[in-house]
């Protein structure tokens, strides 16, 4: 682990990322609908430790002491999503007036701190109605979002310039659809694609709604992308991990990159699964590839893949079990450290994935680092402080990483910590400690961690060498 601070480009931005579902709280307050994510956790054994997001950090009520916090760290940018279920209880139709003054009011505080908001429009909190209704199985959602996405650049677009459209589709396909660790749990395996092709959709269908609304306005997305590596070079392995690897990345970036299906048989099985003619593809190709201006990459690890071995029991291996009849397993990687949250920390995957992007799609717009972080669960020692030392050896490793894939020739023009205060951690509840703030789960007392000062020391330095 480098010991330094690395040195970042000129004009490189420094931020933090946060999600509505997993800070806001406010579960009913004036008028917020239900989201798959209230439905997931209200059911028996779904969270860890019972936890729920109906009060979280409880932004929804302390958002000004949240901001000025962000403000007196010195972050350019602040990444937030907004929950689509209160502007939109039903998700469409009635706008909810309070709902949407919350995030006006958000705004307003941002900009009066000097941080751009930089908000996402959907991070997984489909509103129960429209779950109801098919959720993303159903063609017609991704309409849905794109008149949502309208909605919002209408009440911000004053102030807000700068958007984002979804957050990491694979990892909703996958881990709520596919399997059943996220809301709203199908559990379908391989016949979730057309999830996929509908999230996709709703993507480019956003992009649109949004560039309706003048030239000012940046768009771009955020993927979840991840170095996938055979667990040996059998022929097997190798296989099973390309496989993994389309299916997990290529799947969802070659659509909105290249406009075409990673391979013919993807193609094949997103059609036939969706029901779509050759046309009717084309045509929704042409719209998920409508232009970016920036793209956002989540990175947190790699995976390492093997072809099922008959005598083998995965059941444990990671959080998430895969069904019997996935042509591919998720295996341990092995002599690295991990964080609290089990996971292998290896910077280079970063270098490697960025670098990867960069020779896979000759057009890509310049790229945002829109996550990286760690759980680490330090919390505040008798002198009161937080001394999250792993954390920042973490995130220097991983700005290290960035600065080498800018050195590569990978245009990246930002880096978000994951996350500005710990929070709702999905199916980990609040076991799972993200922030570079603590937050007392009981008291909700927010505690900068050391690692929030030494973020804050890092940015006033980037900002006076420019
Ligand atoms: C990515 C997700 O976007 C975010 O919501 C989550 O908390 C982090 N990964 C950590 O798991």
């Amino acid at each position: 682990m480098p010991t330094r601070d690395p040195i970042l480009p000129p004009g490189f931005r420094l931020g933090t990322a946060t999600a509505a579902a997993q800070i806001e709280g406010g579960a009913d307050a004036d008028g917020r609908g239900p989201s798959i994510w209230d439905t997931f956790a209200a059911e028996p054994g779904r969270i860890r430790g019972g936890d729920t997001p109906a009060v979280a950090c409880d932004h929804y009520h302390r958002h000004a002491e949240d901001v000025r916090d962000l403000a007196e760290l010195g972050v350019d940018d602040y990444r937030f999503s907004i929950s689509w279920s209160r502007v939109l209880p039903t998700g469409s139709g009635r706008v909810n007036g309070p709902g949407l003054d919350f995030y006006s009011r958000l705004v307003d505080d941002l900009l009066a701190a000097g941080i751009r908001p930089v908000p996402t429009l959907y991070h997984w909190d489909l509103p129960q109605t429209l779950q109801d209704e098919g959720g993303w199985l159903r063609r017609d959602t991704s309409r849905a979002l794109a008149d949502y996405a309208a909605v919002m650049v209408d009440a911000l677009g004053d102030r807000v310039t700068r958007w984002l459209t979804l957050n990491e589709m694979n990892v909703h396909t996958l881990y709520g659809h596919g399997l059943t660790d996220h809301a709203p749990a199908l559990g379908m395996g391989l016949d979730c694609l057309p999830v996929a092709h509908n999230l996709l959709r709703a993507h480019g269908l956003a992009v649109e709604a949004i560039r309706a609304a003048g030239p000012r306005h940046e768009v771009g997305v955020v993927q979840q992308h991840f170095p996938v590596l055979a667990a040996t070079d059998s022929a097997e392995d190798v296989e099973a991990a390309e496989m993994f690897r389309i299916l997990t990345n290529w799947l969802f970036s070659d659509p909105v990159l290249r406009g075409t299906y990673p391979e013919d048989w993807v193609a094949e099985l997103v059609m036939n699964s969706a029901g779509l003619t050759p046309d009717q593809l084309d045509r929704d190709l042409a719209v998920i590839a409508g232009p970016l201006d920036h793209y956002g990459v989540n990175y947190y690890e790699p995976t390492v893949i093997e072809a099922p071995r008959a005598d083998t029991d995965y059941s444990g291996v990671l959080e998430v079990d895969f069904p019997q009849d996935m042509p591919f397993r998720p295996v341990r990687i092995e002599g690295v450290e991990r964080t609290d949250f089990d996971w292998p920390i290896v910077p280079s995957g970063l270098t490697d994935i960025l670098v990867s992007l960069h020779e896979r799609y000759p057009g890509l717009p310049p790229v945002t680092v829109t996550e990286n972080g760690c759980s680490y669960h330090d919390g505040p020692g008798p002198d009161g402080a937080v001394h999250d030392a792993r954390r920042i050896d973490f995130l220097r490793a991983h700005l290290a990483a960035v600065v080498d894939a800018v050195d590569a020739g990978v245009n990246v023009d930002g880096y978000y910590v994951w996350s500005a205060v710990d929070n709702f951690e999905w199916a980990a509840g609040y076991a799972e400690r993200f922030g570079l703030v603590h937050v007392d789960h009981g008291t909700l007392a927010r505690t900068r961690k050391d690692s929030w000062y030494w973020y804050r020391d890092l940015i006033a330095e980037h900002r006076e060498r420019l």
